[in-house]
């Protein structure tokens, strides 16, 4: 059985994996008490580990609180793990290491909320160009790059260059957020939630663009949304996270259309449901998930389980291989595991 805390997830194929993530793990304290110590910590990010193949979308699942924007934090180096390898191309993105600045360039985040990503006193144009230049690329260069990136988003520079984000539309702020991630010249880029807060009809043409902009610009994707449909439009394979940690990734049709895990296909029924010919008899999730200071012992999902058993809380399932590029960490599915519902071994 292939422990989570190897590198490489089985039937991940290394030598496309333009990002590869090794058990990160990222915690914070909970301060408290008389002398503000920390009480406990939040297990915010558990134990990940996946790749992310060139050219691919790869969209993350899970609900609120389960540590999708930590672990994007992590992979732009906003914050530091705890514990945990990232490789870009191979290459270790360690704190202190001189490639990390190069390396550091090539991912790129686009946020949820257009306005705050934004300085308010700023044009358009030194918006972009402040990260340019904080690169050092010259004045002339800069505001030529962000006049081409404001293009390749649609926005005309002649008339959005010197505008302030007040004078733009919520799509149009994000076309802008956009267009700044692309200015650095990155190869991957993550979207959180960014065009969740957006009007349907400006969503769809923003998800239209950015499908464009990964062809011209042989971008790859992680996307992050709450929006499962959205998710299945997107995205070459899923992965689903519960309470910090990957429970499973696969394929997207076989995600959506065959998932395997529990809680995956709790998630699924939820949406699904609406639709009577896509109608699945999984029940949709209830409660809320535990409290990821303290998580369930053996499989965290258990307390909301179905098919949960007594093994279910003394031993924590891996990802195992569960057909063609499909990996699950559930007990039930795990020939020879010991649950009533796996295959005898
Ligand atoms: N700076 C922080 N200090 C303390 N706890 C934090 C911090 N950032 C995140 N957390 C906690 O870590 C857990 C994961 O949060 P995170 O924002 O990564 O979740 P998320 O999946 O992005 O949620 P959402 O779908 O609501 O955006 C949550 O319990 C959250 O309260
Ligand atoms: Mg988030």
């Amino acid at each position: 059985m292939l422990a989570q805390s190897q590198p490489a997830a089985v039937g991940e194929s290394s030598s496309a994996a333009l990002l590869r993530v090794a058990d990160l793990r990222k915690s914070f304290p909970i301060k408290g008490g008389l002398f503000g110590r920390a009480q406990a910590h939040v297990k915010a990010v558990d134990g990940i580990s996946f790749d992310v193949r060139t050219g691919e979308t790869l969209g993350i699942v899970g609900e609120s609180g389960c540590g999708k924007s930590t672990l994007a934090r992590l992979l732009i180096q906003l914050i530091e793990p705890d514990t945990g390898t990232i490789a870009l191309d191979g290459s270790p993105m360690a704190a202190g290491s001189a490639a990390l600045r190069v390396l550091r360039r090539q991912i790129q985040m686009v946020f949820q909320d257009s306005y705050a990503s934004l300085n308010p006193r700023l044009t358009i144009e030194d918006s972009i160009t402040f990260g340019l230049k904080a690169n050092g690329t010259d004045r002339i260069e800069a505001k030529h790059r962000a006049h081409a990136v404001l293009d390749m988003v649609g926005l005309a520079p002649d008339m959005f260059a010197q505008r302030y984000p007040h004078e733009l539309s919520g799509g149009q702020r994000q076309r802008v957020n956009i267009a700044r991630a692309l200015a650095l010249g990155p190869r991957l880029l993550i979207l959180d939630e960014a065009v969740s807060a957006l009007d349907k009809s400006v969503e769809a043409q923003v998800l239209n663009q950015l499908q464009e902009l990964k062809q011209r610009l042989d971008l790859t994707y992680i996307f992050i949304s709450h929006d499962l449909n959205v998710v299945q439009y997107i995205s070459d394979r899923v992965l689903v996270m519960y309470l910090g940690k990957a429970i499973e990734v696969g394929p997207v049709q076989r995600i959506y259309n065959a998932p395997l895990h529990p809680y995956t296909r709790g998630l699924l029924s939820s949406r699904l449901s609406m639709d009577p010919r896509r109608r699945v008899s999984a029940a949709p999730l209830s409660g809320d998930p535990p409290n990821p200071i303290d998580p369930p012992s053996g499989c965290r999902f258990r307390t909301r389980c179905p098919i949960a058993e007594p093994l279910c809380a003394q031993r924590e399932p891996g990802l195992v291989a569960a057909g063609d590029s499909h990996i699950v960490a559930c007990h039930a599915q795990h020939s020879g595991s010991g649950h009533s519902l796996a295959a005898q071994a």
